[in-house]
């Protein structure tokens, strides 16, 4: 088979990692790649956010699978254009990766199905927005309507604050992301991210992992993308797994084809674990990054089968994925100044030696300088993955890796997955 992988950070990284290991792959090519996959597949410098010429490369090398990683081409409708063109992508249309690309969208969508998720009202007019801010009461959770990359939820804890990012993000803080603020109840709980991949009829549970968004330990600083991930995660009790299914996954699939919108790629629930049961605090329309990392290293056997009949509608009579016992961490090393100013160009040494067959350090945000050296080009920019027999052992083991890496321009939380430990 030939396929084609689209996107460039750490998910994409474990994503080429997992594919290059099927023996059904033949020609693997990703657009537009970075360092760390140089010798897993044939990188092309297509971005991506460019869906036509991605369609194009897709054609050229006749693709059989196109698998998208982020989830700005398929806001661009990338699957739509594969579509058109009959070549089979794992990821959804523009029109049901709206569950992501639109707050306002997957807000209504929650309350049409009756999907558990914090109660919520829309907003286009300031003054209807800060009228609103009486109703609910703190803190205030509010959110832009678009993809704001990750950046657009406040949680603010006075009525004052409240209005000013409400100001901020109708005033055009985020552009047309921000054309329609979404204000809603807060919810207490622990959080954690369930996966499913799905064929737009049929779906199967990948489980669980939990993320860790705030940049410094103890959960202190700003918001980021992710710096560490693990899984399984011991808030998925069976319970929660058995309530998100039945509450979350399986009304989002009828409820998507139901629609007219049939959901194909994996769905990322974001919940919440609260005393009224799991409630969605978001949904991505694409693996979580870093959830993919430790996902794609808990995975047995061959991924290609299931991510092509999640692509062509047949996941009822594809083998189901299998799951090692085993637990895996991700611990992020970012560049210093990330999330706000990451410090770009700063050597790293160490990084691709061999850390043994229980650790793999996928690339994020990486570059070789002409001289072959190994720079930092992004905020996250290493991803240290390491397996144990629990999470002790897989935490020890990602570490020892780190402190055999030598990179005075990065920084990296020392307490990924301290809420697993606590309960140990
Ligand atoms: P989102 O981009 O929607 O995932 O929101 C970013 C983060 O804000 C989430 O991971 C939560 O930690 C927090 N958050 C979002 N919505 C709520 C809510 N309604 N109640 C409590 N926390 C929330
Ligand atoms: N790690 C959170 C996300 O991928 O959205």
């Amino acid at each position: 088979m030939n396929i084609l992988l689209v996107g460039s950070g750490g998910r994409e990284h474990a994503l080429a990692w997992k594919i290059a290991q099927s023996p059904l792959v033949k020609r693997l090519v990703i657009a537009p790649g970075n360092p760390g996959m140089e010798t897993l597949g044939e990188l092309v410098a297509v971005k991506a956010t460019d869906a036509e010429q991605l369609a194009a490369v897709a054609r050229e090398i006749r693709a059989d699978l196109v698998v998208v990683g982020p989830e700005t081409a398929l806001e661009q409708g990338l699957a739509d254009r594969l579509a058109a063109a009959g070549i089979p992508c794992f990821g959804p249309s523009a029109k049901a990766a709206q569950l992501e690309t639109s707050k306002a969208f997957s807000k209504a969508f929650m309350e049409r199905h009756e999907i558990p998720t914090a109660g919520f009202g829309v907003y286009e007019r300031l003054h209807e927005a800060r009228q609103a801010l009486t109703v609910f009461k703190p803190p205030y959770v509010i959110k832009a309507d678009g993809l704001a990359a990750g950046k657009g939820v406040a949680i603010s804890p006075t009525k004052r604050e409240a209005e000013r990012e409400i100001e901020w993000m109708l005033g055009g803080r985020f552009g047309q992301a921000g054309a329609r603020v979404v204000i809603e109840e807060f919810m207490d709980g622990e959080e954690g991210s369930l996966f499913a991949l799905s064929d737009g009829r049929n779906y199967v549970l990948l489980g669980g992992a939990q993320d860790h968004k705030r940049a410094y330990d103890g959960d202190l600083g700003p918001n980021t993308g992710g710096m560490g991930s693990y899984s399984p995660a011991p808030v998925f009790t069976p319970e929660l797994v058995e309530a998100a299914e039945r509450q979350v996954v399986k009304p989002v699939i009828d409820g998507m084809a139901a629609e007219g919108m049939p959901y194909r790629g994996v769905l990322y629930a974001g919940l919440m674990s609260t005393a009224d049961g799991p409630k969605v605090v978001e949904f991505n329309a694409r693996f979580g990054d870093p959830e993919c990392q430790v996902l794609m290293m808990r995975l047995g056997g061959d991924i290609v089968p299931m991510l092509l009949a999640c692509a062509r509608g047949d996941l009822s009579r594809a083998t189901l994925p299998e799951f090692l016992s085993e637990t895996v961490i991700c611990v992020v090393m970012a560049a210093q100044g990330y999330p706000d100013s990451p410090v770009e160009g700063s050597i790293i040494r160490g990084a691709e030696q061999d850390f043994g067959p229980n650790v793999q350090v996928f690339h994020a945000g990486t570059k070789r300088r002409e001289d072959g050296q190994l720079v930092a080009a992004g905020g996250r920019v290493l991803n240290i993955c390491a397996r144990g027999a629990d999470i002790a052992e897989a935490r020890e083991r990602a570490y020892s890796a780190i402190r055999k890496i030598d990179w005075p321009g990065g920084f990296y939380r020392t307490d990924i997955a301290w809420r697993a430990l606590e309960r140990e």
